[in-house]
């Protein structure tokens, strides 16, 4: 496994202020972000060892770069909040599975190379005819529950609806869902958390049968080509001479594009349908009028901010709002407090509302290069569940009082559990009728 090196500045940058007042683990401090964006729109962390940005102009310019100051490849193993432990080295040593570095790491030709061998089935005229597809799959799931009244709709329906898709587009057979899904907590700690050495080792253990696992479906779409995205990837790496040097990028690739895939997705429809039924006039809305929902899913991907953060590394020093960030700095866009700037979003900001006419301005698919792929297909995905969910049951509720589980880490972050009740005999739809 390759790690690359942490290099962390000496001190932090003269006249930079220290945030010592929130948990970056914690998810989205509003309150603290609309101060900060006021009184210190940059600073430095020590949980994190890194500086953060909160303006939405500053993300924009770090995520967007294009004067070669920034590289991204901060992610992912290049920037663990703890470095690994030498047993949990070890362990993934000896699974004998090679990280090498994922498509969001990379910079210049190399990151144009592999991009344009794997944008090309994420473009939006290739993600509309999965339309059907994705909602077959929240129907069977809606079915198998229409009739209980009360459920987890995460567990029900929203966790498994884009991990089967991205599966299929993968040539996988679903029943290595229950696999993928067992990865999904500890994954997530291990890289943007504060993992503690337990998390550490049982990581270890299954990132490297899950590497195998991305391997072994590398290793069959090379023998027998089909109709999938990993097959489509090698064709087009061999078309450009590149099959060979891509060895490690495919590996890697195949196993990031099942994690990025769907629990991004998953993290943004759930934090939705939370902050939906929170205002229950604003669920109403889309009841009585779905063509308000393609804008719903952008106020949802606005305020519920599934991927929080994103980190680059500057590379020379860069000024942000008067503090000079010294070279070699992993630097955070605070994308979540970026959505919020009421420079751009205007004093209502911190409102959740399916109408704004701005909400599509929000910068949770990232900016530039590396713009997420899969926007398409995640807003694709979020529409249909919030189409069906409003269709067959406009009489849902929030079950009060509940508690809702995040996984502590900076970049991932969604309720891993929205319970949900209705009374079954007012559904709408006649053979949904208890
Ligand atoms: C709501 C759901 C999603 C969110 C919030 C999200 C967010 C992000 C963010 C913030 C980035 C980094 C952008 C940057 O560096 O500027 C990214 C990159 C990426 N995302 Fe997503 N994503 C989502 C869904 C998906 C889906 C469904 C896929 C499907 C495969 C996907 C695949 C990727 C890939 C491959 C990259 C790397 C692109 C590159 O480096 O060129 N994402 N995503």
């Amino acid at each position: 496994m390759s790690t690359v090196e942490q290099p962390q500045p000496t001190q932090v940058a003269s006249g930079c202020p220290v945030a010592h007042d929130f948990d970056p683990f914690d998810g989205t401090p509003a309150a603290f972000f609309e101060q900060a964006r006021q009184e210190r729109p940059v600073f430095w962390h020590d949980a994190i060892n890194a500086y953060v940005l909160t303006r939405y102009e500053d993300c924009k310019q770090l995520l967007g770069d294009r004067t070669g100051k920034v590289s991204a490849n901060a992610a992912l193993m290049g920037h663990l909040n703890v470095p690994p432990m030498p047993e949990a080295m070890q362990i993934l040593q000896e699974s004998g599975f090679e990280f090498g570095t994922s498509i969001v790491d990379e910079d210049g030709e190399e990151h144009k190379l592999h991009r344009g061998a794997t944008q090309p089935p994420f473009s939006p005229a290739r993600v509309k005819p999965l339309t059907d597809f994705i909602r077959r799959q929240v129907t069977e799931r809606l079915d198998a529950v229409i009739n209980e009244g009360r459920v987890d709709m995460v567990d029900a329906m929203i966790y498994e609806v884009p991990a089967t898709v991205i599966l299929h587009m993968m040539g996988v057979p679903d029943d290595q869902l229950g696999m993928v899904k067992g990865f999904r907590g500890p994954w997530a700690i291990f890289i943007w958390g504060n993992p503690d050495e337990q998390v550490q080792l049982d990581t270890a253990r299954m990132m490297g049968g899950f590497g195998q696992w991305a391997r072994s479906i590398v290793q069959d779409r090379k023998a027998n080509r089909g109709e999938d995205i990993i097959s489509e990837t090698i064709t087009n790496l061999e078309n450009k001479g590149e099959l060979e040097s891509s060895r490690m990028f495919l590996d890697s690739y195949t196993l990031n594009v099942v994690m990025a895939g769907h629990e991004t997705t998953t993290n943004s429809a759930a934090g939705g349908l939370l902050e939906l039924l929170r205002n229950p006039e604003q669920y109403r809305a889309l009841v009585e009028d779905p063509s308000l929902i393609p804008n719903a899913t952008e106020e949802i991907l606005r305020y519920c901010t599934g991927v929080p953060t994103w980190r680059q590394r500057v590379l020379e020093d860069m000024e942000f709002q008067g503090v000079t960030i010294p070279a070699n700095s992993v630097v955070y866009a605070a994308i979540n407090s970026a959505n919020r700037d009421e420079t751009v979003f205007g004093d209502d900001a911190e409102t959740f509302d399916v109408r704004r006419d701005t909400a599509k301005k929000h910068i949770t698919f990232g900016f530039g290069a590396h713009t997420c792929m899969g926007n398409h297909l995640a807003k694709l995905e979020i529409n249909i569940m919030l189409e069906e969910l409003t269709k067959r049951l406009p009489h849902l509720e929030l079950v009060p009082d509940q508690e809702h589980i995040y996984s502590p880490n900076t970049s991932q972050r969604g309720p891993e559990n929205v319970e949900v009740s209705w009374d079954p005999a007012r559904n709408p739809v006649s053979a949904d009728s208890a």
